[in-house]
């Protein structure tokens, strides 16, 4: 490693090259040169605003943005060699620009700071790859729904508590997801205000001296605005904050649909079968599938709900403008990015492949389920749902006495207990029955599951 090699941007006024230690604590280029494509469109777009602005010619630009093209190519073709100096994605760029074309290079970083500079970068980075993650959320939204396509009329128990409530359909279940997720990669595709506003132009905190007009430059990086306060340009992390906190409550309901998901794969519940392609077996306990898969989508929840509430208490108790501190913005955010970019595509196939044992469903219903049913029977006989609440309590307590299910219940147990009931109370003893009737917009009717399907498809097509 030659001395000049290894000596940093900002040597000019230190005696000494920087100690090895503070090398390695201080230098982000490890994991922030996936930046690269970004830092070097952030560049081009700077390099033709300070010819636009007359700061430099147009020759001039013309060999910054042609070098920086030549660079690009290298990172892409993997040639892209680094030296010992590169502390940041942004000093490696500009030190192999400075070794192609020579001291003119040098005139790139007028006007600028690294500190405006990250900022557009990562904003530039997020953006493109929370739209990567939006659509394989949406994949994800569109597999549920598919599913549920195939299960408008398949009946299995809901829950309340873990404890079997009333009957719904499996389709409802797989719905309450698509609109969760839904929600989701909405929050997640959203790209208005902070994210997508241009903070080039701050330079390191009070604005860059040049006449250069910011709105212009914002455009061409396809910005929808600039932020208004250069201080609070090269320090705002809203955007990460915003993302991280849309991905950890969108992991919170992956969580929890896998959750669920395991419950009714077990072999006690039996409900869903997984596709083997999507479990893991035992190395010791040959019987063994198990459902990696859905657990690494609850067990991951912690490490990303870890990263928004680690990277706020970064931020909380910051002085203003840029901190060093803000350099920790990248890691739990690639990290984000990264685990649900492993995670989506296998919990895609996961649903994508998994079958319904509609028999199974169907003999963990029981008629006690059916008691709100009972009730709202006396309801139409005109006794207030308070009463009628009781008295279908009762019916039930007898069932479960006497072993006998509700509907085979001799109608004098009914009559013992209120003379409201009469013959035609058997017919609302039946789940088809039951779910029929919840047909009001949210309800698990096949009817109106039909109408939230069709609202959701019109939602997932605009
Ligand atoms: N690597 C730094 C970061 O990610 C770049 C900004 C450095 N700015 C500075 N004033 N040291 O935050």
């Amino acid at each position: 490693m030659s001395e000049n090699s290894s000596r940093t941007l900002w040597a000019g006024r230190y005696e000494h090259g920087a100690a090895e230690s503070l090398r390695k604590l201080n230098d982000s280029l490890p994991f922030d040169k996936r930046m690269y494509a970004e830092d070097i469109e952030s560049s081009v777009a700077w390099a033709q605003a300070l010819a636009r602005a007359k700061v430099i010619t147009d020759a001039e630009s013309d060999q910054m943005v042609s070098g920086l093209a030549t660079v690009k190519g290298e990172f892409e073709a993997e040639t892209f060699d680094y030296a010992a100096g590169d502390e940041d994605i942004h000093t490696a760029v500009e030190r192999r620009l400075t070794e192609l074309i020579g001291a003119v290079a040098g005139k790139l970083h007028t006007g600028r700071s690294r500190n405006d500079q990250v900022a557009t970068d990562l904003r530039l980075w997020l953006r493109s790859a929370a739209r990567a993650l939006t659509s394989e959320v949406e994949q994800l939204a569109a597999a549920l729904l598919a599913q549920a396509e195939g299960h408008i009329e398949t009946l299995m128990p809901g829950y309340t508590h873990l404890r079997a409530a009333q009957p719904i359909t499996a389709a409802h279940w797989l719905l309450s997801y698509t609109h969760m997720l839904l929600d989701d990669a909405a929050r997640i595709a959203h790209n208005e205000g902070n994210l997508n506003r241009s903070p080039l132009g701050a330079a390191a905190l009070a604005g860059t001296a040049y006449p250069i007009y910011l709105e212009a430059l914002a455009a061409t990086l396809d910005f929808g605005g600039v932020l208004q306060n250069s201080l609070d340009a090269v320090s705002n992390q809203d955007f990460v904050v915003e993302f991280l906190s849309a991905a950890a409550l969108l992991m919170v309901h992956l969580s929890r649909f896998a959750e669920d998901t395991i419950l009714y794969s077990s072999p006690q519940f039996g409900f869903i079968d997984l596709d083997e392609r999507y479990t893991t077996g035992s190395s010791i306990m040959p019987q063994k599938q198990n459902p990696d898969v859905l657990e690494l989508a609850r067990g991951k929840t912690g490490r990303i709900i870890g990263h928004l509430t680690g990277f706020l208490t970064t931020l909380k108790g910051l002085p203003s403008t840029y901190n060093k501190d803000l350099q920790e913005n990248k890691e739990p955010l690639f990290d984000t990015v990264d685990t649900l970019a492993t995670l989506l595509p296998a919990l895609i196939g996961l649903v994508e492949t998994m079958t319904f044992n509609p028999e199974k469903m169907l003999a963990a219903l029981d008629e006690t389920m059916l008691a709100t049913d009972l009730a709202d029977y006396l309801v139409g006989k005109g006794v207030p749902f308070r009463e009628s609440h009781g008295l279908a309590a009762r019916a039930v307590r007898r069932s479960i006495d006497s072993g006998i299910p509700l509907s085979k219940l001799p109608i004098d147990d009914y009559h013992a207990i209120s003379d409201k009931f009469g013959d035609d109370l058997y017919t609302v003893l039946d789940y088809r029955a039951s779910i029929a009737k919840r047909k009001a917009t949210s309800g698990t009717a096949p009817d109106a599951v039909r109408a939230q399907i069709r609202h959701l498809k019109s939602q997932m097509d605009r």
